[in-house]
This record gives C-alpha cells, structure tokens and sequence, in this order.
C-alpha cells in the first residue's frame, strides 16, 4: 500500500515537473495598442492612434500651467512698428489667438479652430506627438508672407514660455491626470 502512495505521489511529482518543463509559450512580445490606449508612450511601432493627438492635448492644457509658463503674455509680445500680437490677434486673427484677457486666451487656445496657433502635431519615436508650432512662428516672425517681424531667438522669453507649457503640458499627459480628449463643447 505505501508503496502504491509512494509511486502516485512519485508519479503526480513528475507530472509537475513534466508541466513546470513544458509552460505555456510566451505572450508575443509586443502588445498591439488597443484601440483606447490613447496615452500610450513607450510603443515605438503603435498605430496612429483614433484619438486626435490635439483634441487630448486640449485636454491636457491646465490655466494653472499657463499661468505658470506665463503664455498670457504672447499677447503683448512685440512687433516691428511698436505693435503686440494682440493689437492684430486680440479676436483670433488668422487662427491665432492672442487675447489680452488671460483667461479667455487660454479657453479660446483650448478650442480646435486655434490650437494650432501655438501648437502642431509630429510623428515622433513615440508615435504622434505635440509640440510647439516654432517653425510657423519663427517664419512668421521673419516676415513670411509680408508679416510683421518679431524676435525668433531661442532665448526670447516668449518662446521660453510656450516650451514651458509644452513641458508642463506634457507632464499632466505623462502623469495620466489629463481631462477628456476633446476640445471644449
Ligand atoms: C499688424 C498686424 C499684426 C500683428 C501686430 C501681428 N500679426 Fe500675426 N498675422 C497678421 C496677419 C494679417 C496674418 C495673416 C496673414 C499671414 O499669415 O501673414 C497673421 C498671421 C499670423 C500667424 C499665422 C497663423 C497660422 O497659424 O497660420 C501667426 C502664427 C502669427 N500671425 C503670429 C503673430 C505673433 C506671434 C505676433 C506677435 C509677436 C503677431 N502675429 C503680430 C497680422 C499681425
């Protein structure tokens, strides 16, 4: 009889092994983004994603951070002939808005029709990404299009402060602490 128990004991003791020598395969190493992994930021290969890279950057935009960065102040940034964006963007302007009114600068910039005064979208090594629209404000501020020229330099504070909010931005996207992915109703 031990001998019996012996030998089922022995044999269920190989049969664990037998298993533990034989595990199931691997999950395939690269999970394919889900179709609501709109926040994914480590798949180098993800899918453009569904959801609109600027609609959830809206979402992401914070007054707080704005007023951190200090971006209301775009509105008086200099121009050649002694005028500030706002004397031409203070109501949007060509899609650039530029309220002197902190507060309604930051909701309007939030909308869809002037995000983009500020901000653009990339394919970067994580997918699609937001960053600042620099190359259009540089060449603006150059006088493309008989435009009035304004300081470019990296170190011009205003564009110190749109990389500011970028950053900021980014850190509440990366944080997962962002609003709805849509811009305001
Ligand atoms: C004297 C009026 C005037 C002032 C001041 C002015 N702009 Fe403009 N801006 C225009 C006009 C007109 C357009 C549309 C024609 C064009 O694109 O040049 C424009 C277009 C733009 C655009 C293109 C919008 C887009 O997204 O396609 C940007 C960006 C811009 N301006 C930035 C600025 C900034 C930044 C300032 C302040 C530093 C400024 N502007 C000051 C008149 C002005």
């Amino acid at each position: 009889m031990r001998l019996t128990i012996s030998t089922v004991l022995a044999l269920g003791l190989m049969a664990g092994c037998l298993d533990l020598e034989s595990p199931p395969p691997p999950p395939p190493p690269d999970n394919p983004g889900t179709p609501d992994a709109g926040v994914v930021i480590d798949e180098p290969d993800a899918e453009p994603l569904p959801v609109d890279a600027l609609a959830q950057w809206s979402g992401c935009m914070t007054i707080a951070n704005w007023d951190t960065a200090l971006m209301g102040a775009w509105a008086n940034k200099p121009t050649e002939g002694g005028t500030v964006c706002s004397s031409c963007h203070g109501d949007g302007l060509a899609r650039f808005h530029t309220d002197v009114d902190n507060n309604a600068m930051f909701q309007m910039n939030r909308y869809e029709v002037f995000i983009s005064g500020f901000f653009t979208q990339t394919v970067g090594p994580s997918g699609i990404e937001v960053v600042p629209a620099v190359e259009k404000l540089r060449l603006k501020g150059g006088g493309a299009g008989d435009h009035p020229t304004y300081n470019t330099s990296p170190s011009d504070p205003y564009f110190l402060a749109l990389d500011q909010f970028h950053q900021l931005t980014l850190g509440v996207k990366q944080a997962g602490t962002c609003g709805p992915a849509e811009f305001p109703p």
